[in-house]
């Protein structure tokens, strides 16, 4: 199991030292969530951050974009030093077209569902992405309750990827904590997102080295 702690729930003041501390406290990757108070009611950063940042670790940044525009984005947050760009199928835009124009780049693709959208809706980009990004709480805000119906999200993606041969990753993001890592886990889960339940806690590494092995 690989743990991307969430910035959205970092220290903002400091997030250079909150990207190292995770880095040395074991996180696989960093999850950088991108709002544009359209398509979520909430506002956090941008491509500028990200740069600032990205000399604190060499983990890939795992840049989740939460915006209704896209495809006129990804490529600020790609020579920022996102390594792998998640977009929404819930946006209305060409998604195969985009994820062909982002693998030519050289980066990883990541398609994300929301709560309420039916998982078969991503189908078609099953065999052109390298991630699966599961929401498990209407995206927008930290802290929230894990919605315990996307599990069967998680297994039938999971089902899907051996039926097909498959090679994407699944991840799973919102209300992860030591009970529902191990739900999502079960499920089929590769790659947790934890925000506050990491970054409120104590001691990060502990959490992070919990987190894996639940
Ligand atoms: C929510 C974001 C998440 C968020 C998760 O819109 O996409 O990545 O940081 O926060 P927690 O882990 O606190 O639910
Ligand atoms: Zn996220």
């Amino acid at each position: 199991m690989k743990i991307a702690p969430s910035l959205l729930s970092a220290n903002f003041a400091e997030l250079g030292k909150e990207v190292s501390a995770v880095t040395e406290a074991g996180a696989d990757m960093i999850h950088f969530d991108v709002m544009d108070g359209h398509f979520v009611p909430n506002i956090t950063f941008g491509p500028m951050i990200l740069s600032s940042i990205r000399k604190y670790t060499q983990l890939p940044f795992d840049v989740h974009l939460m915006i209704t525009h896209p495809q006129d984005y990804w490529k600020s947050f790609s020579n920022a030093g996102a390594d792998i760009i998640g977009f929404h199928i819930e946006v209305d835009i060409n998604h195969q077209k985009l994820a062909t124009e982002i693998h030519k780049t050289g980066k990883k693709v990541c398609i994300v569902v929301n709560p309420p959208t039916e998982i078969q809706k991503i189908e078609f980009m099953l065999p052109n992405v390298d991630m699966v990004l599961v929401m498990t709480v209407n995206p927008g805000f930290g802290g929230q309750k894990f919605i315990e119906s996307n599990l069967k999200k998680i297994s039938w993606l999971d089902k899907k990827r051996k039926e097909k041969g498959y090679n994407f990753l699944i991840e799973v993001d919102g209300g992860i904590n030591y009970e529902t890592a191990t739900l999502a886990k079960k499920a089929g889960a590769d790659i947790l997102v934890a925000g506050s339940f990491i970054f409120e806690s104590k001691n990060y590494k502990t959490t992070i080295q919990n987190l894996r092995c639940c």
